[in-house]
């Protein structure tokens, strides 16, 4: 089987034959009413009940041998960024956009049964997602050869699985943690393999290899998620602990016999990147996490790859393991930078100026960037906009700490270094200190709150998809029309993430 793939892979003979193996495709239904024309933006309920199933199909789209696949000629499991190849060319695959893209997909098994309708493809195109890794970890990139593990750092692949060999960002070093993660927690739901993967395969030959080139290379500089700088880079780091802590977790619980000098490399990394994370990204100048400290002052260091780290390593199901990753969503310097961003996001980009809370009303998110300095428009380098991403993941994010605070069962404590943020939702004077009991009135009406504000971040984005729920990269800042790679795979994954956790915080509260 192992065999036959690669062979196929690398003749690019058809590879259907090969993986015409097990459970049949489970093709779902194309027709009418479960593809809406035109998504209803009457209310948030009625868009995000079309615009749900409309971001599962165009992002299906891109992915090769998935029922919607736009793309017959995709091996199975590749995930393409975007569709678009001019103005901007984005028709690769990147391993950070597909690890996160799969994610969603994880996610969907997670909650879902069996039965539902769209189980047995998803658990089938994850597997193909593994094994068109294992494959993309051995190919001989521009960032090196898999003996030396270094090309594990290469950040982007043509979609026939050949190297990209133009110059790049390179190395991007966040891609073998989010691949360890992504692959991990889908091991965990312990299926019956429909493509012969097993577990020991797996981890000896997939995620090993990207452990190592964790270890060798968290103390180094390598581009960021936006591929623009040569940096440490609070993502990087975040993603690459969650990815060697969720391994370590892994081994132990599975009783994995690892040798002494690999499991004292592992452990060491571990702590010693978890203290590095906690002072590094922190400056006695600012009270929120720094992006890219190397950059700091002339950068900010706010950047919604920071609520992107936050998010993406804190899955809320562990609240042992949640706890040893530091910067959680409730941490007051992660807050402080959503609430930082939130503000001069609100002031740089036209299209938000009016999007102020008054008190009486309900609270009000703006369109959020990647970051202040950002002057990429989508096609090339003027002014920067809105992106779909970020927004979205301010959404999540505070439905995040909706369910850390319902779930921690704790009193919520107002005080100087989170008074700013809560003022964004609540009429609060510069002296107020508040504790606001669990379970109280006040607790529940602040949840609230904090709902109708994540929400709010929701209707920016259904104010902007288009009429069909199509969704670009990015928003104009002066009148809001899309621009940049059209139907971005990203946008869908990290909106499906939003709306997954709308709904679970809507059963915790009900
Ligand atoms: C969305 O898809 C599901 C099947 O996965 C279907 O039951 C539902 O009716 C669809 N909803 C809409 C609004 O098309
Ligand atoms: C759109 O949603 C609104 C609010 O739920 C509903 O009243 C209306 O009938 C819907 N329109 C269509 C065409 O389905
Ligand atoms: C996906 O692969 C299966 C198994 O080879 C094949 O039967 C099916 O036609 C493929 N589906 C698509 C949409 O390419
Ligand atoms: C990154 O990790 C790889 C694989 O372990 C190793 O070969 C390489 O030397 C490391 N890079 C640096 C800069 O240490
Ligand atoms: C696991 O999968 C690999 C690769 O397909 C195979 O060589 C190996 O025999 C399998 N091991 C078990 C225990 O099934
Ligand atoms: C990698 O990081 C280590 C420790 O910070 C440093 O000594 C080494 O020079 C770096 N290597 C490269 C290639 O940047």
């Amino acid at each position: 089987m192992l065999i036959l793939w690669l062979i196929a892979l690398v003749a690019a003979s058809p590879i259907q034959q090969v993986l015409n193996i097990g459970k049949a495709f489970n093709i779902v239904d194309q027709d009418d009413d479960f593809h809406p024309d035109i998504v209803n933006k009457t209310t948030l309920d009625s868009w995000i009940s079309d615009q749900y199933n409309v971001s599962w199909i165009n992002l299906l789209k891109n992915i090769g041998n998935s029922s919607y696949t736009q793309d017959e000629n995709l091996y199975p499991g590749v995930i393409v960024a975007s569709p678009s190849k001019i103005m901007p060319d984005y028709y690769y695959q990147w391993t950070r956009d597909s690890a996160l893209t799969i994610r969603s997909l994880i996610h969907y098994l997670q909650d879902n049964s069996h039965d539902s309708p769209f189980y047995e493809e998803f658990q089938l195109l994850v597997e193909y997602y593994i094994w068109n890794n294992y494959h993309l970890q051995r190919l001989t990139t521009k960032s090196g050869d898999f003996v030396t593990g270094k090309t594990l750092g290469e950040p982007k692949f043509l979609v026939n699985n050949l190297p990209f060999d133009l110059n790049w960002g390179r190395p991007q070093s966040d891609g073998p943690g989010l691949r360890i993660t992504s692959i991990l927690s889908f091991i965990k739901l312990n299926l019956d393999s429909v493509t012969g993967l097993n577990s020991t395969f797996i981890f000896n030959e997939v995620i090993k290899p990207d452990i190592y080139y964790v270890i060798n290379n968290w103390t180094n500089d390598s581009f960021d998620l936006w591929e623009e700088i040569n940096s440490l880079h609070f993502f990087t780091s975040m993603v690459q602990f969650k990815g060697l802590l969720d391994a370590w977790n892994f081994i132990s619980d599975n009783n994995i016999e690892i040798d002494n000098v690999f499991a004292n490399e592992m452990s060491t990394a571990i702590a010693n990147m978890r203290k590095f994370i906690q002072i590094y990204y922190v400056n006695d100048k600012v009270n929120y996490v720094l992006e890219s400290p190397k950059l700091f002052p002339k950068r900010s260091g706010l950047d919604a790859a920071v609520l992107l780290g936050s998010i993406h390593t804190h899955d809320m199901l562990d609240n042992q393991l949640d706890d040893l990753v530091p910067f959680n969503v409730d941490n007051t310097y992660i807050l402080n930078h959503l609430l930082y961003l939130i503000n001069d996001m609100r002031a740089r980009y036209p299209i938000n100026h009016n999007l102020k809370f008054t008190f009486g009303e309900k609270p009000h998110g703006v369109g959020i960037g990647r970051y202040p300095e950002d002057i990429y428009d989508g096609y090339g380098t003027t002014e920067g906009n809105p992106w779909f991403i970020s927004t979205a993941t301010a959404s999540e994010m505070i439905l995040k700490y909706i369910y850390k605070l319902v779930n921690d069962k704790q009193d919520l404590i107002i005080t100087k270094s989170n008074l700013e943020f809560f003022k964004l939702i609540l009429n609060l004077g510069d002296n107020d200190l508040l504790i606001v009991k669990y379970d109280s009135d006040d607790f529940k009406n602040l949840v609230n709150r904090l709902l109708e504000f994540s929400d709010s971040f929701l209707i920016i984005i259904k104010n902007h998809v288009d009429a069909h729920g199509g969704i670009s990269e990015q928003f104009n800042k002066y009148h809001g029309f899309m621009q940049g790679a059209r139907d971005l795979t990203w946008s869908y994954s990290s909106l499906l993430n939003a709306f997954r956790w709308r709904e679970k915080i809507k059963k915790l509260i009900m």
